[in-house]
């Protein structure tokens, strides 16, 4: 069951390999069933049962026992998926949730309280953002920024009362990078839990734990499904920090269903086959768009022109699948583009195997002011491609010809 310090064991003399996990996944799976099943079984049921009374008041005796209860606490499809990321992220132990949100909520909730103070990266995804700066201060937990370019100024925010270090690298949508490895030495210093959203990378890409993060957690709804069926999330870390989180998501209820964590855990068979030809793809049409005379700057993590091109270099295996660009015209070109797309998707979800393209100022961002769009690098013709597994040559050309109409 649920603290899934690598449920399976036997999978774990395979795929571990010291601290830093990576390829060996694939084959991480609920053990056969008596049907010999190839693929791996899905576990859709409410509750367990028990052969005597004794035998069920045992497993609610203790909470730590590895004997499943009910699935809002533990199953064995989404222990098979926790299973998984802790393997890839090269964690101890992890936990699953019905969405990104619910893992980044239930975080904030079970490690902080009334009096605590959060220090944020101010480009962070908008739900965060509305969570650190609408809800969390209810609670009497308040928050400050810092902007991800000045590392620099995070002691400076520091407080007697700071409790956690909250930041995504790259950042969504602004693809803005930060060394993991200089934040977490600052958090270690000043005793602060340092969590990182993982999200834009996966741990194909980047597993911030090898770099000192305490926490790392995951929208899996994007690229871990990587098709665009399912909502679900995951935080991965050390064990004693994992316990209380388990038992905040088993009594409150934010649990990942059965149903998603199969799809989620197939899913994770292709993740690094996936994730190169998105980052392929993803270099290939961030270059290409490079000095096009209807751009004035195009963003990815592994073009030198990149502010943070080296630590990227430094901190991840390959550039991700986001590129962002920003179209000369404002507002208005940038809804043009859009209009005249005729292959890649006008959908607000990315990580999907199909290309899609998104317009935040209009969209996503269009409540926020302009200058708080500013400060968050969100510019008026600011262009977010989440980069899809179809040919290069394909999204280049749709990304192209409605560039000509814009
Ligand atoms: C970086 C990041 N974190 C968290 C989330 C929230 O995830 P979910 O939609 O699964 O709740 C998103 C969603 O887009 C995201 O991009």
């Amino acid at each position: 069951m649920p603290l899934i310090i690598l449920a399976s064991k036997e999978f774990s003399a395979s795929y571990l390999r010291g601290l830093f996990i990576t390829k060996d996944t694939i084959r991480i799976q609920t053990p056969k069933t008596g049907e010999k099943e190839h693929a791996t079984p899905l576990f859709l049921t409410s509750s367990f049962t028990y052969d005597s009374a004794e035998e069920m008041a045992s497993a609610f005796a203790d909470d730590t026992l590895d004997i499943n209860i009910y699935s809002r606490f533990s199953n064995p499809t989404v222990d098979e998926f926790i299973d998984k990321i802790v393997a890839l992220e090269g964690a101890e132990a992890g936990i699953a949730t019905s969405t990104g949100m619910a893992a980044i909520f239930s975080t904030f909730m079970t490690f902080l309280s009334k009096g605590d103070h959060i220090i944020s990266a101010s480009a962070i995804f908008g739900s965060t953002h509305t969570m650190l700066t609408k809800y969390l201060p209810k609670w009497g937990i308040e928050c400050s920024y810092f902007n991800m370019s000045m590392p620099e100024d995070i002691e400076g925010l520091i407080k007697a009362n700071t409790k956690m270090l909250y930041l995504e690298t790259p950042s969504n949508p602004g693809l803005d990078i930060i060394d993991i490895e200089l934040v977490a030495k600052l958090c270690k210093k000043n005793n602060i839990m340092f969590v990182v959203d993982n999200c834009f990378a996966t741990p194909a890409v980047q597993q911030p734990i090898q770099f000192g993060a305490d926490l790392v957690l995951h929208s899996a709804t994007k690229f871990i499904d990587g098709q665009g069926r399912v909502l679900g999330g995951v935080v991965v870390g050390k064990k004693d920090l994992i316990q209380p989180l388990y038992l905040f998501i088993r009594n409150t209820g934010p649990s990942l269903s059965p149903f998603n964590a199969w799809v989620l855990s197939k899913s994770l068979e292709t993740l690094f086959v996936r994730m190169d030809r998105h980052a392929e793809n993803a270099l290939k049409i961030a270059k290409s768009l490079q000095g096009h005379p209807k751009i004035s700057r195009v963003k990815y993590p592994f073009l030198e022109t990149h502010p943070q091109y080296k630590i990227a270099k430094k901190q991840m295996s390959n550039g991700g699948g986001l590129v962002t660009f920003e179209i000369k015209g404002g507002v208005d070109a940038g809804r043009k583009f859009m209009n005249a797309l005729k292959m890649i998707s006008m959908t607000s979800n990315l990580g999907d195997s199909r290309t899609i393209a998104s317009h935040p100022a209009s969209t996503t961002h269009s409540k926020l002011t302009e200058q708080e769009r500013n400060e968050v690098g969100i510019t008026p013709g600011l262009i977010r491609i989440s980069v899809g597994l179809e040919h290069s040559d394909d999204i280049l050309d749709d990304i192209l010809q409605a560039l000509a109409k814009s």
